[in-house]
């Protein structure tokens, strides 16, 4: 067994490196003597394709349009509803932001890329369905992925109204018809944002069940299998690190001014 092992460099000759002192210092460093050389010194499998900052907007987005979709008719979590729209805004902010400066795969252009051709898709469909038309004009694999795009591209477009006339609900402006005016508005793209979330969710479940593979993932690790370059050169952690601080330094400032 121990002739097929990988040896340290600094093992003696046919020694495996299970015997040698671990080559590696900090947290993640083997600390038991079982540990195998694998563990200690292999990149992770498969290729970056989201990095860390993505990642984090995606969760702190998701979690705070829950979170404000959940509270939004309750007088009582009036002021966490309000604290989750404005995170909303500031999540949006940096997306753009970001989808300027960032790296390729989290361009504004590439997501635009993605989802124009949905239109002309969902044309040949029309067609398809059309007398005389036929299906075998239909891409149809192509389709899940431009509707995903588009739906992705639409819910980040909705944010800007709603949490605009959820701001204005909130300060009264306008006076009474104002605010039924903005209260309106806020219900309409409160749900049109949640059927853009719910077709996010059931075109990831279905394509990842039609293509007997977790789409989801990368949106947690940040990796896909298989062989090739990095999409993303950097996992920019300290980024993604910065982000979250600041809303937790938001939220906790949010907190504190509310009891005074
Ligand atoms: C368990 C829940 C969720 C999972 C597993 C998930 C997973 C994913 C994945 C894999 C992508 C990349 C899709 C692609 O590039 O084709 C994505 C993108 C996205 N998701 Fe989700 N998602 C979830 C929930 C949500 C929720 C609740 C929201 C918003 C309220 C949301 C908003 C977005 C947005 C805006 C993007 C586009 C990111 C960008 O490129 O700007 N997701 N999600």
């Amino acid at each position: 067994m121990t002739h097929n092992m990988p040896l340290s460099p600094a093992a003696p000759s046919g020694e495996p490196m299970r015997a040698s002192p671990a080559p590696l210092v900090g947290p993640s460093a083997p600390t038991s003597t079982s540990a195998t050389p694998k563990m200690a010194k292999s990149p992770p499998p498969g290729r970056l394709v989201t990095d860390a900052p993505m990642r984090m907007f995606h969760a702190l987005f998701g979690l705070s349009f829950c979170g404000a979709y959940i509270t939004a008719d309750s007088e009582y979590w009036r002021l966490v509803h309000v604290v989750l729209g404005y995170t909303l805004a500031g999540m949006l902010a940096f997306r753009l932001v970001y989808g300027l400066v960032g790296p390729r795969p989290a361009r504004l252009s590439t997501l635009w890329r993605k989802s124009s051709g949905t239109w002309a898709w969902l044309q040949t469909v029309k067609a398809a369905l059309s007398q005389g038309g036929s299906w075998q004009t239909v891409a149809w694999r192509q389709g899940p992925t431009l509707l995903m795009a588009a739906s992705l591209t639409s819910l980040l477009m909705v944010v800007l109204p709603l949490t605009l006339s959820g701001y204005g609900t909130f300060h009264e402006w306008g006076g009474d018809v104002g605010v039924e005016v903005f209260e309106s508005l806020r219900e309409f793209f409160g749900n049109t944002a949640l059927t853009l979330v719910m077709a996010h969710l059931a075109l990831l479940a279905g394509q990842s069940f039609w293509r007997k593979k977790n789409l989801a993932l990368p949106m947690l690790t940040g990796r896909i299998e298989g062989k090739g370059p990095d999409l993303v050169a950097s996992n920019r952690v300290w980024l993604a690190a910065l982000l979250l601080l600041s809303v937790l330094g938001y939220w906790g400032w949010e907190f504190l001014a509310s009891w005074v």
